[in-house]
């Protein structure tokens, strides 16, 4: 595989549209985003970390339409431009402006590259959350107040593809903006279920993973969903009570994966697109070995088994197949299939 264009920072924001924007700013807000600013095409929401919004709103049929990376430097903009497929630099005319660079992957999502947007400023994150645990008694007196109400989404932390051919579609993310393996889940027939990947960012640590590259049992290609960190596992478990409170669709969760060993709970929108709460990540840098794993023998470390509707975005004659040949292979190796 030859050396990446370009190296990039950080997932800046994701583009999601929805037949309806009161419906969709409602669960957002119950899920913990706030509005950071409004125009007349768009809503866009943000986290609490002092970074651009991460979550642009519109109207239209029910999709992820665009993902979008932050590259270092306006340099690293002219070498994308140029790059077969790719747009001419733009300049972003939104509020948080900036340039991009636009390219469609080989899903036939488009991607954005963007530089110079402007942060906006850190908002109250959730109370702090100093547990006296493993023998340490650094917390005295009574916890912060876990007060009813939304999570506290700090930021969009990463985002899972599907697609018929996770190893391409990694290798085009890998060539372009460096993003590199961090562990792999394999299919019963040798195949890529899921690999891991994270930024390239050197000796930095970085979370387990910014996106992850999976075999979609359909075959069909989607943002399989997109993920966002917390403040802490109080804020989590009072925002999944909210969203319960509030009759949102639990999809999976509450549980700890063990590939990024992130504490993790999946909800979906009205319209049935998978949003994750997460906190407690593990953390990788370039002397990190990646790993790979049968899927037959791979356990999260607690919580429930995945729900068909986690697992399964659209039924056809291959995801009958594949998820026959996936339970099979579970039941030989003697694993629970939920
Ligand atoms: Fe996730």
């Amino acid at each position: 595989m030859s050396d990446p264009l370009i190296k990039v920072k950080r997932l800046a924001y994701v583009r999601v549209a929805a037949p309806d924007l009161d419906e969709a700013e409602a669960f957002l807000l119950e899920f913990g985003l706030q509005v950071a600013a409004r125009t007349e095409s768009a809503v866009y929401f943000r986290g609490t970390d002092a970074e651009p919004p991460c979550y642009v709103l519109t109207e239209g049929p029910s999709d992820v339409t665009a993902i979008a990376f932050e590259a270092d430097c306006a340099a690293d903009l002219e070498t994308l431009s140029k790059v077969d497929g790719a747009s001419a630099i733009a300049k972003l005319d939104e509020p948080a402006g900036g340039q991009v660079v636009r390219l469609r992957d080989p899903q036939g999502m488009q991607v954005e590259i963007v530089h110079g947007q402007t942060a906006l400023d850190a908002l109250d994150p959730a109370p702090s959350h100093v547990l006296n645990v493993d023998g340490r008694r650094e917390r005295k007196g009574p916890l912060p107040a876990v007060r009813p109400g939304p999570a506290h989404v700090r930021r969009i932390g990463h985002l899972v593809l599907e697609s018929g051919d996770p190893a391409a579609v990694y290798a085009w993310y890998h060539e372009r903006f460096g993003l590199r393996k961090s562990d792999e889940v394999l299919r019963p027939d040798g195949g890529t279920q899921m690999r891991f990947a994270a930024l390239d960012r050197g000796p930095e640590f970085v979370d387990h993973h910014v996106v992850g590259f999976q075999y979609a049992l359909d075959e069909g290609t989607r943002v399989q969903h997109m993920a966002f960190e917390v403040g802490n596992l109080d804020d989590l478990m009072a925002g999944h009570d909210h969203l319960k409170a509030k009759s949102r669709k639990a999809v999976w969760g509450i549980g700890r994966h063990r590939y990024g060993g992130q504490i993790f709970d999946y909800w979906a929108n009205p319209w049935g697109v998978i949003h994750e709460h997460w906190t407690d990540t593990d953390l990788v840098n370039e002397d990190t070995a990646a790993s790979d794993c049968a899927f037959e023998d791979l356990e999260e470390y607690w919580g429930p088994q995945p729900t068909l509707g986690f697992i399964v975005a659209r039924w056809n004659a291959k995801t009958v197949r594949n998820l026959a040949s996936m339970i099979g292979a579970r039941i030989r190796a003697g694993r629970g299939i939920g």
